[in-house]
Order: C-alpha cells, then structure tokens, then sequence
C-alpha cells in the first residue's frame, strides 16, 4: 500500500520538523505508542487527526517500563502491519526511533510521579511508571505537541501523566479516551495476541466482574468489601484466580474506598496463563 507518511526514526530531526510546523502556525497532536497497533490506538489515531493540523504516532517498545522478568523480548514489533493500519488515517508522521538514540550511552535522567507510582500496577512492576514518564516525558519534548492522546484502560499511567504535565508546567492537553473493546466486552490490548481462543474466552469475563460490580453498585451496595468479593466469586466461577488486584479506587488520586460513591472506579489486574491483563469501569 502506498502512503504519504513520512517514517521518522531520528529525534533531532522529529523535533526539528515539529517545530517548523509549529513556526508556521500549525497544531501537532501525537499518539505514543509501542506499536502491535489494534483498533483501540486507532480510535486515538482517528481523534488525533480530527484535533490538530499535524499527527504524530510514534512507535517505541520502550525498555526501561519493562522489568527484567517481562515480556519486552516477546512484545509483539510489525512496523510494516503498524504503517499499513495507520496509512488508513492522515497520520503524518511515524517517529520510530533506535533505542540508543532515545537512551545514548551515560543516560541517566528519569521523572517520578511520587504517589500515583505506587499501587495497582506500580506495586508488582517495578520501575515500569518511572520508565514509562520518563519516555513520555522525552518523546512530548521531541514532538512538541499541543494535545497528546492515551487510552483509559491504562488509567493509572493516564493519571500519572496528567499528573507530570501539571507538575511541570507541560505545555500540553493530555485526551484520555474510552476503552475499546472486543464484541465479547475484552479490552483491547497488545498482549491480547498472546491468548489462545479459549483463553480470550475466559478474558472476557474480566470486564463481565467489572459491570457486575458497577451493576450490583446502582442496584444499593456501597460496601466495597462485598462489592468486590463477589466480583472474585464470580470470576473463580469462570477460573479466573490468579488476581493481582481487583479494588475501587477515587479516580483521582487513586486512593482506595471502603464505601463506594459514585464517581468510583474499579480497577482490575489478572492474569491468563502469562498474559497479564488490566482493565477499568467508572460508576
Ligand atoms: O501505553 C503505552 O503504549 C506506553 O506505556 C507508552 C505510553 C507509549 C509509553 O511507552
């Protein structure tokens, strides 16, 4: 398929293009990406086109949000599949960069977003949100954007970056945008390609414990204890054991509740075989 995208993989020369454009008075918008792209970044994709004059989709298997044990080996790379998806979009720029180029010999600079780090996600992968602001933070400074898109079934990272932004002083509007799903209710994820049919079966139930605690919510019950243990209930009913967090949160400082309101969310981590998979539902 042919297409007008530009393929950029050198920083110097993405940041000089982004600030030509901005010279010349036009909005960039920029979705970052580890690419294995589905069609949850392309609902991003689509809306970054529609917000600015300039998209940027930048595609980057990043390895400092990957601790030693994870999949950063086996994570799915198909730059020429990830060109053909977006040559369907006005995408203009794919900025693709080498790992040493991002991370040169003697790098030693990363952001901590302090409290919203450390639980769900941030308690049992170490380092991943330190290595993950870090690379926002370093790819927002390369593209210069004026709106930046992530999806909300990462919402602890969507958090913990619209928390960076405000702390420093980023001149960016962080869009978090709905999570798309599967027919079957599964969120879209790169790593759903690591599941078998059956599997995926029975990821499906995932986001299925997740209406039923929203649903026995609006039905009266506040108390987060029974919200959640029957979720567990339900999700043992389809073998699904090996929880790593199942927990309302507020859904802005992510503290936890023991009585739910209904600006709550609950947030889910499991894991299939040794697929971990996450996912999210606002009350
Ligand atoms: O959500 C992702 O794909 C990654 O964490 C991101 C934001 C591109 C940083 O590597």
């Amino acid at each position: 398929m042919t297409t007008n995208i530009k393929k950029v993989s050198n920083g110097n020369e993405m940041q000089t293009l982004s600030n030509s454009h901005i010279k010349n008075g036009k909005t960039i918008s920029f979705v970052p990406t580890m690419g294995a792209l589905h069609k949850g970044h392309l609902s991003l994709v689509q809306r970054a086109c529609e917000l600015a004059d300039i998209t940027v989709v930048s595609i980057f298997v990043n390895p400092t949000q990957f601790a030693p044990s994870e999949d950063f080996e086996k994570y799915t790379r198909d730059i020429e599949g990830d060109i053909e998806k977006l040559s369907e979009f006005d995408v203009n720029y794919i900025f693709c960069p080498e790992i040493n180029g991002i991370y040169p010999e003697g790098f030693q600079t990363f952001v901590e977003v302090d409290k919203l780090q450390k639980p769900l996600c941030g308690a049992s992968r170490e380092g991943h949100f330190k290595g993950v602001a870090t690379i926002v933070l370093k790819l927002l400074n390369i593209v210069k954007p004026s709106f930046a898109i992530f999806g909300e079934k990462d919402y602890q990272q969507l958090k913990i970056i619209q928390r960076m932004v405000l702390d420093l002083d980023l001149d960016v509007k962080i869009i978090g945008l709905p999570i798309f799903r599967e027919p079957s209710g599964l969120a879209m994820s790169s790593r759903n390609q690591y599941l078998s049919q059956n599997e995926k079966k029975r990821a499906s139930f995932i986001y299925k414990s997740l209406t039923k605690i929203k649903d026995d919510f609006s039905a009266g019950c506040a108390d987060v204890k029974e919200l959640v243990n029957n979720a567990k209930t339900f999700l043992s009913e389809a073998k699904i054991n090996d929880i790593e967090y199942l927990e309302i949160r507020d859904p802005e400082s992510l503290a936890l509740k023991s009585v739910a309101s209904k600006e709550d969310i609950a947030v889910i981590a499991v894991k299939i075989n040794k697929t971990r998979l996450i996912d999210n539902i606002k009350f």
